[in-house]
């Protein structure tokens, strides 16, 4: 038979459409930017409301609430949910890992604490950022370098600084005349001034066995010169540093001036005891000071400052904390997720968490606003921007939660007094130097 050319149109129309029919159906495991239901929707002139799912620690202060608030507002077809996970970053890690290796939706953005981007990006568990930090224009040069690279791996962005975390000295300015300049200082000061304004303790800290006590023991480590893994990703853990270091913080947490069941604190402990004004010094990340002039909470307004952390032989070091925000790979509203994620890691979303919660900005050029300005006088003192700047980072590492765990265990033991801090240094040593060749 002859093929007359209009048979041959036929032919080749029911050909694209069977192909577009199974394009259609081939359900991809890929994640689509469009959502294409809307499309009737918009079409009828009416914005289509979608709600995201915002995960995130416990947030004790505000400033959530307060930047979602801002948030809706500003975009009224996007609703945000949140989502609570636990205060302990490692807890909360282990509950991601579980919903994102089974690719679930559920969660649309999430905070991500500085020592994960690596991880999560190896791990596909995250959407690259570049294309619409690109399409937007966000120029990322008006962040601390350190935050923008936390989120950086394989040459892409995985995620965007929302805040900076660095540990800082809290004392009670009712108290304390001069702040100590020195470990040795702060134990004398510690034993001597305990028990004045009905305060029981001297010190509070994070020494429970979790990610907190590595910040804690990585401020000890890097104030007395040593280091756990050096610029040429070798671990050097193992040095007469770290050992005079660890022993110095078993002095502290094995001391009179810390609450008996100091190994079982982390961060909201500290914060629990601190408000109620039971300690003259602590040591924790900048929120407390918003904590702490909460008149609800607090019975110790207006008598806390900050100031930086005491230092060692080699002078002071604060941790480098702090959180990203990242968008579920999976997520079904991408487009959505990125322009929340882009309003909380901007300058007003950086702001509010900055003046409702005492967060510190990544952004520089938010340390001259005034409002930030009066959050506290550390936030107002230049050299507050080099002790961001200046933090000692975590090992920057896919594998960072072995090498946490490998921590966690063994500078434990050398606070509970089963083992010395030698043998501890040398734990470290060869077991870290196992898990990075592996
Ligand atoms: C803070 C820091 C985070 C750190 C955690 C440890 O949340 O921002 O980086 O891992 O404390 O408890």
């Amino acid at each position: 038979m002859k093929l007359t050319k209009r048979m041959l149109g036929i032919l080749l129309l029911l050909g694209l459409m069977l192909v577009l029919v199974a394009c259609n159906n081939s359900s991809s495991d890929e994640p689509t930017d469009e959502n294409d239901s809307n499309n009737s929707e918009e079409a009828n002139g009416e914005e289509e409301q979608v709600t995201i799912v915002y995960a995130r620690g416990v947030d004790t202060t505000p400033a959530s609430e307060a930047v979602i608030k801002a948030f809706e507002e500003k975009f009224p077809n996007i609703k945000v949910e949140q989502r609570e996970m636990p205060s302990d970053t490692g807890q909360s890690h282990d509950q991601y890992v579980t919903a994102f290796s089974s690719q679930s939706t559920e969660i649309d953005v999430f905070n991500a604490d500085v020592i994960w981007p690596a991880e999560f990006a190896q791990a596909n568990y995250a959407l690259e950022l570049d294309r619409f930090i690109e399409k937007d224009g966000i120029n990322l040069e008006d962040y601390f370098p350190g935050t923008v690279q936390a989120g950086k791996f394989d040459g892409k962005q995985w995620a965007m600084p929302q805040y900076t975390d660095a540990g800082v000295l809290y004392y009670r300015t009712d108290i304390v005349d001069t702040p100590p300049e020195t470990w040795d200082d702060l134990i004398a000061q510690a034993e001597e001034l305990k028990g004045e304004e009905g305060t029981e303790f001297g010190y509070l800290m994070q020494s429970a066995q979790y990610e907190g006590l590595i910040t804690n023991a990585i401020e000890f480590i890097a104030s007395y010169g040593g280091e756990v893994v050096n610029e040429n990703n070798e671990v050097v853990v193992d040095s007469p540093e770290t050992v005079k270091a660890l022993e110095k913080m078993k002095e502290v947490v094995g001391s009179d001036f810390v609450p008996s069941n100091i190994l079982n604190f982390m961060e909201i402990e500290t914060e629990n005891a601190w408000i109620e004004g039971k300690s003259v010094f602590a040591r924790n990340w900048p929120y407390l000071m918003s904590s702490s002039n909460d008149e609800e909470r607090s019975s110790i307004v207006g008598n806390v400052e900050m100031t930086t952390m005491p230092a060692g032989d080699a002078g002071s070091a604060s941790a480098l904390g702090g959180w990203m925000t990242m968008i579920n790979r999976y997520s079904e509203h991408p487009e959505e997720a990125w322009e929340f994620v882009k309003f909380i890691s901007g300058p007003e979303g950086q702001k509010i968490s900055a003046v409702e919660g005492g967060r510190a900005p990544t952004i520089e050029a938010l340390y001259d606003d005034e409002e930030v300005q009066a959050v506290s006088s550390l936030f107002a003192n230049p050299e507050f921007r080099e002790v961001l700047q200046t933090a000692v980072p975590r090992p920057v590492t896919p594998i960072y939660p072995e090498i946490s765990d490998i921590m966690q265990i063994e500078i434990s033991k050398v606070l509970t007094g089963d083992q010395s801090a030698q043998e501890a240094a040398t734990n470290m040593q060869t077991k870290m130097e196992a898990a990075m060749n592996e």
